[in-house]
């Protein structure tokens, strides 16, 4: 595939016909998990997904991957791309400068059809069907295995956990570490005062540009914001809790699938500052070190059938990292977001950095603020989506 100037933003754009699907799935969960936020009390339900259509149904040289649910496909293709260091084209053969994924041009496409069989053969018969074995156990990044030890070989490294201090103290539970978070945080009090907030900063892309981005919030889930991007110029994008709209250079379109999940999911007002009532189980994982700082890891499913991983500072009790897996038939598919630069917002503690890191390299993305308010009114008809322009003005270049 060819390097796009604004990196996620249009490749996104490019897979949003092949995850149409994606957008009712994503609006279901995050649906449900605002139900939950609502309730008082966390429901222990398994997670609501609407019935998806299985990828053979949508596609149309499925063989091996059947039964797997279209919203998933992109991301497997991700994930193979990934553990074998290749881009799509290792695989897909070109047509006229554009990928052609039905055709079974490339050796390399049958080669992974097998390799799916013999991971499917392999989990099936040896760990009841849990995605233990993939592609990333054996390729790690190449396409070719390494088939012997590379001599002299290197001193195994100390298991990350850090057995001596877990024996010396009583280890917290999920819940204390919850109940800390929020404190750190700056209370329950403060967080259900939380009705809006606004942020101004620079978008950075996995390819190094620095787009301006502005963020308008109100609870629970209605958002618009403005990216600045220098080629293509402002890029509008908002959700009104019911359409999910973008005003750009390719002038009005309703927004779904991995477009509508990054707008919403980053900057969601309360997914990383209301913990209590996501998960199904959440528990004590262990004690670790990240960038240096020790760390409580709790590990949990989310209500929306996601693994999840969760680093709190032992120190300030607050979240640094939360990792959600996506457990696929050819392996598990982890997006990891890292917050950084807390600081005090009217008696919140607030990240000033967001850094999202996914397995595709072009999904990443870090978030630099410089300003953020919280509680401030926000104009409501922010979030609807504009008025069509008249046909004539539509696509009037930028200079
Ligand atoms: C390691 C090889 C490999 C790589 C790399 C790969 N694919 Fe695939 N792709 C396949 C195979 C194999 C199938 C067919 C699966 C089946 O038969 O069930 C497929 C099928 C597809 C399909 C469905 C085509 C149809 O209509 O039947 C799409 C879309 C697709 N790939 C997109 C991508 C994209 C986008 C990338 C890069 C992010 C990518 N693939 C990377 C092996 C690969
Ligand atoms: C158990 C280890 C193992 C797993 C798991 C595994 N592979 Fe492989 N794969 C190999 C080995 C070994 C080779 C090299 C075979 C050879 O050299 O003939 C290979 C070769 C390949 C090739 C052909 C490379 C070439 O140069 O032609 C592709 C494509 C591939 N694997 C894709 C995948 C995909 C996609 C997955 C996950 C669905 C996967 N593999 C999982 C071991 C594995």
């Amino acid at each position: 595939m060819k390097n796009n100037s604004i990196g996620n933003i249009t490749r996104a754009r490019l897979l949003s016909g092949a995850a149409s699907l994606l957008a009712i799935v994503c609006l279901s969960v995050v649906a449900s998990v605002e139900a939950r936020l609502n309730n008082a009390a966390p429901q222990q339900t398994a997670p609501v997904v609407p019935s998806e259509k299985p990828v053979e149904q949508v596609r149309k040289n499925i063989q091996v991957l059947n039964g797997l649910p279209s919203s998933q496909l992109i991301p497997v293709m991700n994930y193979m791309s990934a553990s074998l260091g290749v881009k799509c084209d290792y695989c897909h053969a070109e047509k006229d400068g554009h990928l052609d994924v039905v055709s079974d041009l490339k050796p390399e496409k049958g080669a992974a059809r097998e390799m799916i069989k013999m991971v499917q053969g392999i989990n099936k018969a040896n760990f009841k069907g849990n995605p233990a074995v993939s592609c990333f156990t054996c390729h790690r990044g190449r396409p070719e295995p390494v088939r012997a030890p590379a001599l002299p070989l290197a001193a195994a490294a100390p298991l990350p956990e850090a057995a001596a201090a877990t024996a010396k103290e009583t280890p917290p539970t999920a819940d204390q570490i919850l109940a800390r978070y929020t404190e750190a945080l700056g209370g329950a009090a403060a967080i259900e005062r939380l009705k809006s907030r606004s942020m101004k900063g620079t978008w950075l892309t996995a390819n190094g540009m620095t787009l301006g981005y502005e963020v308008y919030q109100t609870a629970p889930d209605r958002i618009y914001t403005v990216l600045n991007t220098p080629k293509q110029g402002v890029i509008e994008r908002g959700f009104n809790g019911q359409t999910a709209w973008e005003k750009g250079t390719r002038g009005l379109r309703d927004l779904e699938g991995p477009e509508l999940y990054s707008l919403r999911r980053y900057p969601d007002l309360f997914k990383d500052i209301k913990l209590q009532g996501q998960f199904t189980r959440l528990g004590f994982g262990g004690r670790d070190t990240l960038d240096g700082k020790d760390v409580y890891v709790l590990r949990g499913m989310g209500n929306d059938g996601k693994g999840e991983r969760l680093y709190f500072d032992v120190q300030t009790g607050l979240l640094l990292r939360r990792v959600s897996s996506t457990s696929t038939m050819v392996g598990i598919i982890p997006e990891q977001v890292d917050y950084e630069d807390y600081r005090d917002v009217e008696g919140l503690k607030v990240p000033f950095t967001i850094r999202v890191t996914t397995i595709d390299a072009g999904g990443s993305s870090t978030r630099k603020f410089t300003e953020i308010k919280l509680n401030v009114p926000v104009d409501a008809t922010k979030f609807n989506k504009p008025p069509a322009p008249p046909p004539a003005a539509a696509q009037t270049p930028k200079p």
